[in-house]
């Protein structure tokens, strides 16, 4: 079988790295891949987002002659790569544009959560500057203000004051920072909880849910600073007890995909809930139609079962007949980033130490901005390197994959110091597993 990977970040490795390792399959190529993935797939170069890169991906399938396209990143699902491809009857695995909405739109995700009783934290809408700051005068804070549309995870600003609460509605909808992503918010009641990432496999009519993991949004120790695409994660979240898990199927996952069939969406591929766990009970914060990034990191390397094997189950229909195995262990995932990333920051600088750090036992290097150039591996984007290791516990996972980061090296490297601190943090309390 050959496989096709839309995408070329750290998610996107990890999906050719589990791929590889699939008995049906015999070739991996990648669209447009980057250096870690070069080095188990035939990259291609086509920009998702030109012109007609629908009508490239398509030829590439159809000239390859590609048995099945995974979609890593949300933007070709959003616009809709997978009801093109299904009808010039090519395999792809990803929601439709109508499911996809779930995630292009939060104002279509809030209202669907409020059809269908699921719970979020209140809401408004707004598409008027000026409602949306007498809404926001009238209320306390701190706020929650989102555009609509999507805008690379940057979409959600929180504000501690009303004066920063109009900034963001101004900078939001006049000054149009997320594009027209921003014509429309939504205010979000803020809710002070746990986040947690729940990844799901979904048929369109059963749902299952992969193992927890945690994000860790921030580019500072102590979830200080401006928001990233994620600086680092791990699985599982000891937040997530079984009886909550049991919650999130029945009031959530479950509701979600039921919902949609009702309204005449079928639901076929991942679909991720961001979740808030606020006084023991789950609330969606946001829904997204594609894996995470970092969560895959973590989440993936406990998959034991074979990712073809689910795959065929969700497109047959047959999720429930299926029976997924899991990794006893836990993982914890470090992303190395270029020095001032989430901003600006300097590409093309040599990395030194990636097969140090990949040698160490139970460690794992996906690759996100990298490039290959004359036989040296270059930074080419804001997350570089993502360092993934199993332990026993977390704590272990967390001592080995910062072992393995220590081997690294490239001009302004930046890391987090704390990812898992709020594992360690809970188990420590809990006298649990660390
Ligand atoms: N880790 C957040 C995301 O994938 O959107």
């Amino acid at each position: 079988m050959k496989v096709l990977v839309i995408g070329s970040g750290g998610r996107e490795h990890t999906l050719c790295w589990k791929l590889s390792q699939d008995r049906r399959v015999k070739k991996i190529y990648c669209v447009s891949g980057n250096a870690g993935i070069s080095q188990i797939a035939e990259c291609v170069d086509i920009k998702i987002g030109q012109p007609d890169y629908f009508g490239q991906l398509a030829k590439l399938v159809t000239r390859e002659k590609i048995d099945l396209t995974l979609v890593g990143p949300e933007i070709p699902l959003a616009e809709g790569i997978t009801d093109y491809f299904k009808k010039l009857g090519l395999s792809i695995f990803g929601p439709t544009k109508d499911c996809a909405l779930l995630e292009g739109s939060k104002i279509f995700a809030k209202e669907f959560m409020r059809r269908h009783n699921i719970p979020t934290p209140e809401f408004e809408i707004f598409n008027n500057v000026q409602e949306a700051i007498n809404y926001l005068k009238s209320k306390k804070p701190p706020f929650v203000i989102k555009a609509d549309g999507l805008a690379t995870g940057k979409g959600v600003i929180i504000c501690k004051t009303v004066e920063e609460g109009i900034e963001a509605i101004k900078k939001i909808m006049e000054d149009k920072i997320f594009g027209e992503a921003g014509n429309k918010i939504i205010i979000d009641e803020f809710q002070a909880g746990e986040e947690v990432s729940i990844l799901a496999w979904a048929d369109g009519k059963t749902v299952l849910p992969m193992v927890s993991s945690q994000d860790h949004k921030s580019i500072f120790d102590g979830d200080k600073g401006p928001n990233t695409g994620g600086m680092g994660a791990y699985s599982p979240a000891p937040v997530i007890t079984n009886e909550l898990m049991a919650r999130i199927q029945n009031e959530i996952l479950t509701p979600t995909i039921q919902g949609l069939a009702e309204e005449g969406r079928e639901y076929v591929g991942v679909i991720y809930s961001g979740l808030i766990i606020v006084s023991g009970k789950p609330l969606v914060l946001e829904y997204n139609c594609r894996f995470g990034d970092p969560e895959t990191q973590v989440v993936l390397p406990r998959l034991k079962t074979d990712l073809t094997t689910i795959i065929e189950a969700c497109f047959k229909g047959r999720l429930s007949d299926i029976n997924i195995e899991w990794d006893e262990r836990a993982t914890l995932c470090v992303v190395l980033a270029s020095a001032g990333y989430p901003d600006d920051y300097k590409k093309g600088l040599e990395i030194f130490g990636l097969e140090d750090a990949q040698r160490l036992e139970d460690t794992i290097v996906f690759h996100a901005g990298t490039t290959r150039k004359d036989n040296k591996i270059l930074t080419a984007g804001g997350r570089v390197v993502g360092v993934t290791a199993y332990g026993d516990s977390i704590k272990q996972a967390k001592e080995k994959a910062y072992l393995s980061c220590g081997k690294i090296d490239f001009e302004g490297i930046y890391y987090r110091q704390d990812i898992g601190y709020r594992a360690l943090e809970k188990l420590g309390r809990r006298g649990g597993r660390e």
